[in-house]
């Protein structure tokens, strides 16, 4: 198969390193972990392994705040484990997937360290520092009104300086200027280092973020949570950014990228991805169709609405087809678990199954998140403190401005990415097999009955399911290359039905939060 076409046909396993599997006993999951699991991710008839971030970080936001783009993070190993964990995958034939995370740093990054000490510091202008507004009363502002997505306003001010840094997620996370070359040419050794150690390409977070409008303007009206996106979501730079990187890294090496993409519609997508255009990545990562039971934030909830879901996936397979290629999801680590929103805990496997054929069997590349494939279902968080995600604390702050704490408290629990980042139920027993120690989080209270040693010998299984649906799609070309067509449902009082569903839905809601 030719270079650009091997992702066509081929499914992703992703791992969110801290809760697959402890190997070293001390409560947090590794690669030693991994190592260990790597025949049981074959079995399922993936291709291909997606680790998100494995970097050192501060774990600010779980990796996603990086403080060493070139080494793994003591947690989880060293970069001799790693090579051991990609030979094993290759030995497999497995291909391993890096996350790419180059919209910002860690704020312990040693760029940003270096920054802001000294404002003529070559490190400074790797970052967006800017000098804040004053009012005629004299109070000081920040230089726009931008607000993150994690913790309040854009900016945070630091006094030695006079000068506030941006950063679109948590304070912890400062923005890259992309703007500036020499991060640039950063991101592009960042790229060779692991292409030359052998991993075979990136998922790239927020890459549709990287590049701001010229002068920071401010956004109006304001929103609540990332007011200001307009000026910073697929920007025309931001394309030829990853042009370049293509250019000058990504086309000597036969890899794949799939970029995650908030905010865009699949017209923007094909920006980048358009086959017959200026294609700057293999696949983008589309929010919309997780949106059928909230409106556009997983907390500001809504009735499960199956119209709305199936024109999502619609809309993208059709506007994709013979243009460019899908990346297909249900389950990551940012939204909660998919048979506890769109399917039936009480018929995990029957629903579990009937989602898994949903979207596999759609024309893309199937992406799976560790656990989805055995039913793991949400958890149940009470208080706020038991949160370990960063976007908890806001979300209640922001939920409490329009309603009492306790129903945001509900929508949270509900809502949270905890849900998904709850330890892998291996086995009923202790600590659900996930560690000898004591588990970094809460392993979900339901492992004894959900787990995969469990589910590992009945063929009536999702796991058994999964194996089996993704071993057909790998295997039956109309699976993999077939085109999509919708059907209408034809009975009239399917409309009807929804609408009874919602209905009753919200008087559940109602009658929970009163
Ligand atoms: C998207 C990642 O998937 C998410 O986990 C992270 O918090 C944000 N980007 C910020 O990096």
């Amino acid at each position: 198969m030719a270079k650009s076409e091997w992702y066509k046909n081929m499914s992703v396993y992703q791992i969110w390193p801290r809760s697959f599997c402890d190997g070293n006993g001390d409560g947090i999951g590794d690669l030693w972990g991994v190592l260990d699991k790597l025949d049981y991710i074959k079995s399922l008839n993936v291709d291909a392994i997606w680790f998100s971030p494995l970097f050192p970080s501060p774990n600010a936001d779980y990796g996603y705040d990086i403080s060493d783009y070139m080494d793994i993070h003591p947690d989880y190993g060293n970069l001799q484990v790693f090579r051991q964990v990609l030979d094993g995958a290759h030995a497999r034939g497995m291909k391993v997937f890096m996350d790419l995370v180059v919209n910002h740093t860690s704020d312990e990054h040693k760029w940003f360290i270096e920054g802001r000490k000294d404002k003529n510091s070559p490190y400074h202008d790797y970052y967006y520092w800017r000098n804040g507004r004053t009012t005629r009363s004299g109070r000081r502002l920040p230089p726009n009104n931008w607000s993150s997505v994690f913790e309040g306003g854009a900016w945070e001010y630091d006094a030695s300086l006079d000068e506030y840094y941006l950063h679109v997620f948590a304070k912890k996370q400062p923005d890259l200027n992309m703007a500036n070359p020499r991060v640039r040419e950063e991101v592009k050794n960042i790229l060779r280092f692991w292409l030359d150690l052998g991993v075979d390409g990136f998922r790239e977070d927020v890459i549709t973020f990287i590049a701001k409008d010229e002068g920071l303007p401010s956004s109006y009206p304001p929103l609540p949570v990332a007011n200001g996106y307009r000026h910073y979501a697929n920007r025309p730079k931001a394309h030829e950014y990853l042009k370049e990187f293509k250019r000058e890294v990504l086309d000597f090496y036969d890899c794949f990228t799939v970029g995650e993409s908030p905010m865009t519609t699949p017209d923007v997508a094909l920006r980048y991805i358009d086959e017959g255009g200026d294609k700057v990545l293999d696949e983008m990562i589309a929010f919309s169709h997780m949106e059928a039971d909230c409106f556009m934030l997983d907390m500001l909830q809504l009735p499960f609405n199956l119209v709305k879901m199936k024109r999502a996936f619609s809309e993208w397979q059709t506007k994709l087809q013979g243009r460019a290629w899908n990346a297909l999801y249900i389950e990551n680590h940012d939204h909660p678990r998919i048979i506890s929103r769109y399917g039936s805990e009480e018929y995990r496997t029957e629903s579990g199954k009937m989602l898994a054929a949903m979207y596999i069997l759609q024309r893309g590349t199937p992406f799976i998140y560790q656990g989805q494939e055995i039913g793991m279902l949400n958890t149940n968080l009470t208080e706020l403190g038991m949160y370990k995600d960063v976007m908890a604390q806001n979300n209640i702050e922001v939920a409490t401005r329009f309603m009492p704490r306790s129903t945001a408290m509900k929508l949270l629990a509900r809502s949270s990415r905890d849900n998904a980042r709850t330890p892998f139920q291996w086995t009923d027993g202790k600590n659900a097999g996930f560690s000898e120690g004591t588990p970094w989080f809460f392993v979900n209270e339901n492992y004894k009955e959900i787990n995969a040693a469990q589910q590992e010998d009945d063929p009536n299984s999702l796991l058994n399911f999964y194996r089996a649906i993704l071993k057909f799609k790998k295997e039956t070309p109309v699976a993999v290359w077939g085109d999509y067509k919708e059907y209408f449902p034809k009975d009239k009082n399917f409309r009807f039905l929804q609408l009874r569903e919602q209905l009753r839905h919200h008087e559940r809601l109602y009658l929970a939060a009163v």
